[in-house]
């Protein structure tokens, strides 16, 4: 009878135990959050699930604001230590916990620096009265700005071919949305240069996308835009190298489809697009048709001239490539339909 006693005592300790390992890895956010306030000797916010509300027209819906979960991990005492002290803390937390850090710096050419607000510039004046602090500039990523850094497309082999050249004055809105506009939020400053709305008052997703209430690092990262600067500049220059022949100016579609229909970038993720970039029509998703495959060939394809309009080419787009231009292409999500 004993034995059974201890037997059974034995098993549930164990279970006990599991389960609690099992809720504290479900709940990564907690240790991050522990370690943040640790490091930074910070009592200021609450060890509980910490939310940002938006504070522009889109993140609305009705009365409510749509809240984010970003700042469960990320500097989860943003509404104390303002948007400044923030956006330092962001690029010295990256640095030091992400264990690839180095790799991910080269491929999406991080500077270290995050902008602490959206603004007419790349610099305001700081809050604290002295300096100054980083912003994204409005006026080249702002929807009515030019949206890229200028660079000149010039007919190079592979656009010639397509018989397909840009307009070098095309414009595209860049991947802020008009409702984040320092100029219509901070309407009672009227220098231009020194309107300025802070990343605490516009979250984390407007500019990284990313799923907003996810709480483990898998869901939050979902189609995550790394370097909403960088991915969107080097990847308009691709698409307007490579794919603006078929798929359009404005992603609108052509002898390719529509890549900014708001649906299929709901539905289908980072992996689908990077696959189509990659593979094109040596991939069962669109075999037999016209587009082209990027990168390599998929492993189950063989060469059929009854059904294949093309031969498959050899790689001309790396791995980053074909990853930046998946983040380029996340940009023609809009802000409201972000799950
Ligand atoms: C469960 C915790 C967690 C959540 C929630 C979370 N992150 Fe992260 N994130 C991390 C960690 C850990 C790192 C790497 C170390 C660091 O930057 O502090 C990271 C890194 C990043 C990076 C740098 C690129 C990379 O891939 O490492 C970006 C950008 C980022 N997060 C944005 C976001 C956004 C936007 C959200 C909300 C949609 C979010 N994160 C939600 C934990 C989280
Ligand atoms: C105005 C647009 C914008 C907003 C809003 C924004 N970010 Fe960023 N984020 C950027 C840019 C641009 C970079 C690239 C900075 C660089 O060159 O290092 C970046 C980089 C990062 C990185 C990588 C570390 C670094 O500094 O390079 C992390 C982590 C990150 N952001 C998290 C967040 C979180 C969390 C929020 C919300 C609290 C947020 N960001 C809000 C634009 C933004
Ligand atoms: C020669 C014309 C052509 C070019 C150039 C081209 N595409 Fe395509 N693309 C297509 C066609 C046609 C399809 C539809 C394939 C099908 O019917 O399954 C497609 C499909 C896609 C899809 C899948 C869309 C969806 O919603 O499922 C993506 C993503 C895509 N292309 C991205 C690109 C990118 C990025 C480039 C530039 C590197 C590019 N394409 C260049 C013709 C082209």
């Amino acid at each position: 009878m004993r034995w059974l006693f201890v037997t059974l005592s034995a098993m549930l300790i164990a279970l006990v135990g599991w389960a609690a390992v099992r809720d504290s890895t479900d709940r990564d956010y907690l240790s991050i959050q522990q370690r943040y306030q640790s490091d930074y000797n910070d009592t200021g916010f609450n060890v509980q699930i910490q939310q940002a509300f938006p504070q522009f027209a889109d993140a609305k819906r009705g009365d409510t604001f749509r809240v984010e979960r970003c700042i469960s991990c990320h500097v989860p005492d943003l509404g104390t230590v303002g948007p400044e002290i923030a956006a330092q803390r962001l690029a010295q937390d990256f640095l030091k916990y992400e264990p690839h850090a180095q790799s991910i710096i080269s491929q999406n050419h991080l500077t270290g620096v995050h902008p602490a607000y959206i603004a007419n510039g790349t610099q305001v004046p700081s809050s604290t009265g002295k300096g100054t602090a980083p912003a994204m500039d409005y006026t080249v990523y702002g929807f009515t700005g030019t949206g890229f850094a200028p660079y000149s497309v010039t007919g190079n082999a592979t656009n010639a071919k397509q018989g397909y050249q840009v307009d070098k004055t095309t414009v595209l809105p860049g991947p802020l949305p008009a409702s984040v506009d320092p100029k219509v939020l901070n309407a009672s400053q009227t220098n231009p240069a020194q309107q300025k709305v802070g990343i605490d008052q516009v979250g984390c997703i407007v500019c990284h996308n990313g799923g907003r209430l996810g709480l483990n690092q898998t869901d939050a990262h979902q189609n995550l835009i790394v370097n909403p600067q960088f991915d969107f500049t080097q990847g308009a220059k691709l698409y307007y190298t490579y794919c603006v022949s078929c798929h359009g100016v404005q992603g609108e579609g052509g002898k390719g489809p529509p890549l900014s229909n708001q649906d299929r970038l709901g539905y289908f993720n980072e992996d689908y697009y990077y696959r189509c970039v990659e593979y094109g029509f040596t991939d069962f998703e669109h075999i037999g048709s016209i587009m082209p495959n990027w990168g390599g060939v998929a492993s189950d394809y063989t060469y059929d001239p009854a059904r294949d309009k093309q031969k498959p080419g050899s790689r001309v787009l790396s791995e980053d490539q074909i990853h930046v231009l998946t983040q380029f292409i996340r940009h023609w999500e809009s802000y409201t339909t972000l799950p």
